[in-house]
């Protein structure tokens, strides 16, 4: 062990690796499938969830820092760009922080990764934010 080359920790290994982000994806979309309180949101989404859970997976195993599966399959993430299609105001950007805050708890992410992690969705989900509603 002591041969290692020494790497800092990455939001990916403090979270738990790919399972982790695994679970939190899927309680992410189980949650917004099933409450009525992220409807704003569930109702911009495909009838069935699969491909978005894929495509999220992937995203987030990058965006936190693991390899870059999204890229690799679908390239450039243009995420605003992607969501323009969608309309997404104050209402849906704070659903879909809810879902995903209420999620990271569920799944026991720990309360300081969870802060940290906040802090980033929250930039990038107002980022997406495309009118006025
Ligand atoms: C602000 C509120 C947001 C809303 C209402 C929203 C909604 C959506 C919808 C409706 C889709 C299409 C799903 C599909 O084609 O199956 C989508 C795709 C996606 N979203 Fe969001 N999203 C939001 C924020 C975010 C954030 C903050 C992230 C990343 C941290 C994100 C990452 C993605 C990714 C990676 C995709 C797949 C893009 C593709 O390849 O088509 N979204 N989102």
């Amino acid at each position: 062990m002591h041969s290692q080359p020494h790497h800092p920790l990455t939001p990916i290994d403090l979270i738990g690796g790919e399972d982790a982000v695994q679970r939190l994806v899927t309680r992410f979309y189980d949650l917004m499938d099933e409450d009525p309180d992220y409807f704003a949101i569930r109702k911009l989404h495909p009838a069935t969830l699969a491909g978005s859970r894929e495509k999220l997976y992937k995203f987030l195993v990058g965006w936190l820092g693991g390899p870059p599966l999204y890229e690799q399959e679908f390239g450039h993430p243009r995420l605003r760009a992607r969501h323009l299609p969608y309309a997404i105001a104050t209402q849906e950007r704070d659903q879909w922080m809810t879902c995903m805050a209420r999620a990271m708890r569920e799944v026991n992410v720990e309360p300081a990764l969870r802060t940290r992690l906040e802090e980033s969705f929250f930039k990038t989900a107002d980022w997406m934010r495309n009118t006025e509603g």
